[in-house]
């Protein structure tokens, strides 16, 4: 029998939850409040709908507790007003927006928020979204999305940090942090909600709201991690998904609600549906109709309906039937009102109605959204050293359909972002060279071939042609799945074409997800990638390519060589026939051949195994050399803390940054264990020819996991451990824990 380090669940990021004065305070005004509101006041305020003046009659009879997708002040305080001064309790509405990657001034879409491999620039980024969407009113965001996603057709990989679990973790806590600031209760303070719970991103196929066959092991090694954390932090929401897991749909799961979230976890926090789920298990056939739907989702532990109505419908009924219990109501309005306390509504229920317009923008904000898209950028190729642009490049073609592109540059989920405040390429570029503009193509999709001539021609008369390719905004988010991952329209033809004319090609990707665009790298010179930048991505991308700035973004997915390969991730459980670099493909195999004469190893006949890049891949203007990498003990035992050492030297021309990573793999489990998974990683900033003497402290009880026996524990045995660029290079140091 195995010996296993049983760990507590402590808190992997208990930073000190924010405090909003005192909770015994806040626990007697709720009780207070609760003994006074009618079973109608209570149902109201589990009922969560989308508009603001439409619904004042609903209101003034305390039948709405939160309103969605309404950020005009003026409109904000006139249904405030009505629920304040003219309902029987006064109960304050809770003001909700989907603000994901900024209010008014955009950031990057949150893939490439996780680019960054940085939560102090990620924070700063929800800080500002909190400070611009609170001063309309909105107190209440649908951010962060936790879904760890593996692949890249489903669209709502944009919503989120990828494929790992731990960047997911480490994004999702800086995100609550940013949101929620120091103190619930100050009129900056935007509750977050931490979506959706659970397993949305392993929708079977990619296709949106999709069933997903995900085994409890699966959940807590991977898709829990995230929420857990959140909670940790103080996330003040929680929103359920639209999938089922393994046939439950999320919005009924007792299991996921009460047991996990609330009895393992601790969450006093408060639960929403996502739009209509509850509505929406008569659909999955899983409620008879919409009040059964009512039903389960409270038993599941739900506290307030968004927009199925059958709470509002059907509860009373619920309750007369036997059904639900009045405890069951109240356990739900106590999680609301407690919110509502929390966040100060009570006590300041109003917006200063000129606020929004001067906050919005500020000179500070729009730095910050500049460097967070600066450090997104990834550098995927750069031959010839053709970036950054030389002093003698002085006349340049901009072509390609995203060039000048200021709607889709914002990406998915910017609802309140403004095409008149985004610098698009083709602008912030102007500032600085003599541009040359011929877009080719008028958008994405376009597949009209005539005017690629048009910027062939003019790519004749330059020193470097810079082409824009990528998503429209609309090719990803909700519901916008594609089963090829290929550029759009005749964007590959034309950068084929440009390339013909044996110019410098340098081609910036601008996209909403991964995309397979190896041929086109084949076309480019260099390849930059900018996962959707927002607001400022413009001037952002012309520090890069001038060499203002230096790329030091890394891919928080894998990129694909082919569509057909998804899902691929880099941190996959071992398989019994790994691929050793053998592969026999499709035109190597000779005709009839026997079935067994192949590598009979993990991989495609056509595409082989690899993908065109792995996670955490990026390249620099400079070089980076790792050296004397060393752990300081070679046997842990299960208390200690490994400290690992490393020199780092810029060997290159440029000032840069580095993300260092350090990956782990557990060589023997009692269930089968990733290939590596990431524990650590750091920013680290070098002078031209610089060295610097890093180290990273990984406790021991971090290489826990949930066993065969599902408890949570680090098992004894072999490890290895990297610290390298990306996902796939360096070499294993190996030590053991007993
Ligand atoms: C999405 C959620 C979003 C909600 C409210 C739903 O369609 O799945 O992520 O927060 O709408 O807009």
């Amino acid at each position: 029998m195995r010996i296993k380090y049983l760990l507590p669940l402590v808190a992997m990021f208990a930073i000190g939850c924010t405090t909003s004065g005192n909770s015994d305070d806040v626990d007697r005004r709720v009780e207070e409040l609760l003994s006074q509101m009618t079973l109608q006041e209570k149902i109201g305020q589990m009922n969560q709908v989308s508009g603001g003046y439409q619904f004042s009659d609903m209101i003034r009879e305390g039948g709405v507790g939160s309103i969605l997708n309404v950020v005009d002040p003026v409109e904000i305080n006139a249904v405030q007003r009505i629920a304040v001064e003219e309902s029987r309790l006064g109960i304050p509405i809770l003001v909700s927006r989907d603000v994901i990657h900024g209010f008014r001034t955009i950031f990057p879409i949150p893939l490439g928020m996780a680019s960054t491999f940085d939560p102090a620039i990620v924070e700063q980024g929800a800080r500002v979204a909190a400070i611009e969407a609170t001063a309309s009113g909105v107190r209440w965001t649908f951010s962060p999305m936790l879904d760890v996603a593996r692949d890249p057709r489903w669209g709502r990989v944009a919503e989120g940090s990828g494929e790992d679990p731990y960047l997911d973790v480490v994004m999702g806590v800086a995100m609550v942090k940013g949101y929620q600031g120091e103190d619930y209760a100050d009129p900056t303070s935007m509750a977050a909600c931490v979506k959706h719970f659970v397993g949305y991103g392993a929708a079977e196929g990619g296709r949106d709201y999709n069933t997903t066959m995900i085994s409890e092991r699966a959940l807590r090694n991977t898709y829990f991690p995230a929420f857990k954390a959140c909670v940790d932090a103080g996330a003040l929401t929680l929103m359920t998904s639209f999938n089922d897991v393994d046939g439950l749909p999320s919005t009924g799961n007792e299991w996921l609600l009460s047991d996990v979230l609330r009895e393992e976890w601790g969450f006093d926090g408060m639960v929403v549906t996502d739009w209509n789920s509850a509505g929406e298990m008569v659909s999955h056939g899983f409620a008879e109709d919409l009040k059964h739907s009512a039903e389960l989702a409270i038993k599941a532990g739900v506290d307030m309906d968004m927009m199925s109505f059958g709470f509002l419908q059907h509860i009373e009924a619920l309750i007369d039937e036997g059904r639900l219990s009045m405890n069951q109501i109240d356990d739900a309005v106590r999680n609301i009102l407690r919110l509502k306390f929390r966040l100060g509504l009570f006590d300041n229920p109003y917006v200063d109605e000129s606020l929004a317009r001067e906050v919005a923008y500020a000179p500070e904000h729009l730095a910050a959204a500049k460097q967070c898209a600066v450090e997104s950028a990834i550098l995927l190729q750069n031959r010839g050293e053709v970036l950054p642009l030389r002093d003698d490049v002085r006349k340049i073609l901009v072509t390609g359909p995203m060039a000048d592109a200021p709607f889709d540059q914002l990406g998915t989920w910017a609802f309140d972002g403004e095409e008149a405040y985004t610098v698009t390429p083709l602008a912030a570029l102007r500032k600085e060279f003599d541009v040359v503009y011929e877009p080719g193509l008028f958008f994405s999709r376009d597949s009209d071939t005539r005017g690629i001539s048009a910027a062939v021609r003019a790519a004749k008369g330059v020193d470097a042609v810079v082409v824009f390719v990528g998503e429209e905004a609309i090719l990803s988010g909700e519901a916008h799945c594609l089963s090829q991952l290929n550029l759009q329209g005749a964007q590959s033809e034309l950068i084929a074409a440009l390339r013909a004319t044996g110019k410098p090609i340098v081609t910036v990707v601008i996209a909403g997800r991964p995309l397979t665009i190896e041929r086109d790298m084949a076309n480019s010179d260099a390849v930059l990638y900018s996962f959707q930048p927002g607001t400022m991505g413009g001037e952002a991308i012309a520090d890069l390519l001038t060499g203002r700035a230096v790329p030091s973004g890394k891919l928080p997915m894998t990129f694909l060589r082919d569509a057909g390969q998804a899902p691929f991730y880099y941190n996959h459980p071992m398989t019994g026939r790994p691929n050793n670099g053998t592969e026999t493909l499709l035109n190597d195999i000779p005709l009839k051949a026997g079935q067994t004469s192949l590598g009979c190893t993990s991989y495609y006949l056509d595409s082989g195994y690899g993908p065109l890049l792995p996670f955490g891949y990026g390249l620099s203007y400079t070089t980076f050399e790792y050296s004397d990498i060393a752990i300081d003990k070679s046997c842990y035992s299960p208390n200690d803390t490994i400290v690992v050492e490393y020199n780092l030297t810029n060997t290159g021309k440029y000032d840069a940054t580095e993300v260092v990573q350090l990956y782990v793999r557990d060589y023997v489990g009692s269930v089968v264990r990733p290939v590596k998974e990431l524990k650590r990683f750091e920013r680290v900033e070098l002078k031209a020819g610089e060295s610097k003497h890093c180290r990273f402290e990984l406790p021991v009880s971090d290489l826990a996991f949930w066993n065969r026996d599902m408890e949570y524990v680090v098992e004894p045995g072999k490890f290895g451990l990297w610290v390298a660029g990306d996902s796939a290079t360096g070499e294993a140091i190996d030590f053991e824990v007993r």
